[in-house]
């Protein structure tokens, strides 16, 4: 944990209490001060003495190891440390919803310590010695939801190789090189280029370089590359959700989908949702979240490169599509505007930057397109959902929903959309819910009744660990019908909690069953989305049964029963045989992106056309939410 700052800005007095920290706190911030200190000229006695002051203090500074016995992998950290410091350090992807608050439990670690073995809370425990730890198995395997549906589009991507035949300056022709390609590629692109800010690298080639045939990359009005033979130039597409990554290589000559690849979002170590992160952000400056995230992409960047064996500098472009806080996050934005009223985006509109200024490892001269946000918390994700759904082509109504953290969701037609976010909590992703999980191996995922008695299943049929969102609707459906559960959300047999699975059947031995407060998060989380679908409704003055599709996206909508977010109230029970989960529609939205450019450019006017409903200060919404909280009555 490196914090760069100069000692030498502070006031002489903050010196001392600088120095008493640096010697009780961490040796890598002690290193960094050292180093600052060495190059500062304006060197002191006063800082000289506490520059000794710190050294000492590192020599003194206890660090012990800690063994992470599944990873096979060994850190030192200093004292007073806690594990989830230690496995952020390590490089693991821990599950902290809570943001290391202590709260949520879902950070447990098993630990040995000489010989004796505890289940403890990772952010919740300090290092004072050598410690093994056993990570447990969800930290990892999760099931990330790749697939969409796709909308066939024209192969026209932004991004296109060009061959020139640059003709020999006539004599006595009073035009440069750099005139002469950029009028060419003017002509052959269909972009005009002839106002291009001459880029010297590629000027000293032109000469060379125009005895053959030219072969020049381009993306609107940038040059990316000069090259003397024909360059395949490829594309990457990327979702960036709050708590999975899914990265996608498309070859821009053929259009072809070459390689997939995905990984957790790093940045869950900071917390389950967005809240949690930008408050982070706040605190500690974007720059850990930031940096971790552009790592992550780059690291798939090598997986899809790996795929598809190509190198890395034939991508020239990537596309990115994510909430607007993860937008802002992976851009080093502050997130400040995003949590305090009235909650807009830093930045909104789309925009084209070089790929190196964020760490992006492509070609050098690679531009990242950040697709447009609509609002604080309707993002480019449903920008993505919406370019591979476009309702707005449509005569039909639909209604598009991504549930979430928060439920984004756009209704409306080719007269008028209206959008809006429900603030659902993070109860289907698993976090608030005391045995919940997200989608990973051991998560149960669907349940029913047969014959009286409830059966399950799990994720790769794993034995069972928890619930997942689509296994927790399930089975608050299946008790509502079977009277388990009144219409109120009381467990009729007045028991604090239903057990759906022993502990001695689980993979933990704690068992998976579902408490009285599980159940009042679901009717939270099921009143919001309702309630705003029908605050949607109301705004365009429509009925629900006018509603001809309700496409679900998401991993979590993908995987859920239709049939059960119905019955207990979520969607509106008449739309139950109109639902159409159309998967990772954000990821197939920023793939439509790359391979046509007006689809691109669209992007940009859909952002702007779409009306935006501010729910937090409606007190229509607050009525309905109030009235979507009880369940339907099975009675
Ligand atoms: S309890 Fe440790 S991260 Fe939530």
């Amino acid at each position: 944990m490196f914090v760069i700052f100069n000692p030498y800005t502070l006031p002489k007095e903050a010196m001392y209490f600088h120095g008493l920290f640096f010697y009780f706190y961490c040796l890598d911030r002690f290193t960094v001060f050292l180093i600052s200190a060495i190059i500062d000229t304006k060197c002191t006695t006063i800082s000289t003495l506490f520059i000794i002051l710190t050294f000492i203090g590192g020599i003194l500074l206890k660090l012990f190891n800690i063994h992470f016995i599944n990873e096979n992998q060994v850190i030192q950290v200093p004292e007073n440390t806690t594990l989830l410091e230690a496995e952020i350090k390590a490089g693991l992807i821990p599950d902290a919803p809570c943001g290391g608050q202590g709260t949520c439990g879902k950070c447990l670690v098993q630990i040995r310590v000489q010989e004796k073995s505890e289940l403890v809370k990772a952010c919740q425990t300090k290092v004072h010695s050598d410690i093994e730890i056993e990570t447990l198995k969800h930290t990892s395997k999760h099931a990330i939801l790749h697939e969409g549906f796709s909308r066939p589009v024209l192969l026209k991507p932004a991004l296109s190789c060009h061959a020139i035949k640059l003709e020999k300056a006539k004599p006595g022709e009073n035009a440069s090189d750099w005139q002469r390609l950029t009028t060419a590629l003017t002509k052959v692109s269909g972009t005009d280029m002839r106002h291009l800010e001459p880029d010297l690298t590629f000027v000293s080639q032109i000469y060379t370089l125009q005895k053959e045939k030219i072969y020049a990359v381009t993306l609107k009005n940038h040059l990316l590359d000069l090259k003397n033979a024909p360059v395949i130039p490829y594309g990457a597409a990327f979702d960036i959700g709050t708590t999975t990554v899914v990265g996608y290589l498309i070859n821009l000559t053929t259009g072809k989908v070459c390689a997939v690849a995905s990984t957790m979002n790093p940045q869950v170590q900071f917390g389950a949702d967005v809240i949690m992160r930008a408050n982070y952000a706040l605190e500690h400056g974007t720059k850990e979240l930031s940096s971790c995230i552009q790592t992550a992409i780059n690291k798939l960047i090598g997986q899809l490169t790996k795929e598809a064996e190509i190198e890395r500098n034939l991508i020239y472009q990537v596309i990115i599509a994510g909430n607007t806080c993860m937008h802002h996050l992976f851009l080093g934005i502050s997130p400040a505007s995003l949590v305090h009223a009235p909650y807009n985006p830093a930045v909104s509109q789309m925009l084209d930057l070089k790929a190196s200024d964020f760490s992006l490892s492509i070609h050098p001269n690679g531009r990242l397109i950040m697709l447009p946000d609509i609002a604080g918390f309707v993002g480019a994700d449903t920008i993505g959902c919406l370019l591979c759904v476009r309702p707005d082509l449509k005569e039909e109504i639909t209604l598009t929903i991504d549930i979430g953290t928060n439920g984004e969701m756009v209704l409306g037609n080719r007269e008028h959309l209206v959008t809006c976010s429900t603030a659902a909590g993070p109860a289907f992703e698993g976090a608030k819910i005391e045995c919940g999980m997200r989608g990973a191996a051991g998560a149960v995922d669907h349940v029913h009744f047969e014959n009286g008695n409830l059966k399950y299943t799990t994720i790769e049929n794993e034995k069972p660990l928890g619930l997942c969102g689509s296994g927790l609707i399930d089975l608050t459906a299946e008790l509502l019908k079977n009277h388990l559960i009144d219409s109120s959300g009381k467990l009729i047999q007045s028991k604090s909690s239903f057990t759906l699975i022993e502990p001695d059947e689980s993979q933990n031995f704690n068992g998976v069953y579902l408490t009285q407060k599980d159940i009042r998060e679901v009717q939270l989380a099921k009143a919001a989305i309702a309630a705003g679908i029908e605050s949607l409704e109301q705004e365009l003055g429509i009925t629900e049964d006018q509603i001809s599709k309700v496409y679900i996206a998401g991993a979590f909508g993908n995987y859920m029963n239709p049939q059960s977010a119905c019955e207990i109230g979520m969607i509106p029970f008449h739309l139950k045989d109109k639902i159409v989960p159309v998967g990772n529609a954000a990821g197939e939205g920023a793939k439509i992106a790359l391979i046509n450019e007006e689809e691109l450019l669209y992007a940009d006017k859909l952002a702007k056309k779409i009306s935006f409903v501010e729910l937090a200060a409606s007190e229509d919404f607050q009525d309905c939410f109030v009235d979507n909280l009880e369940f339907p009555d099975f009675s």
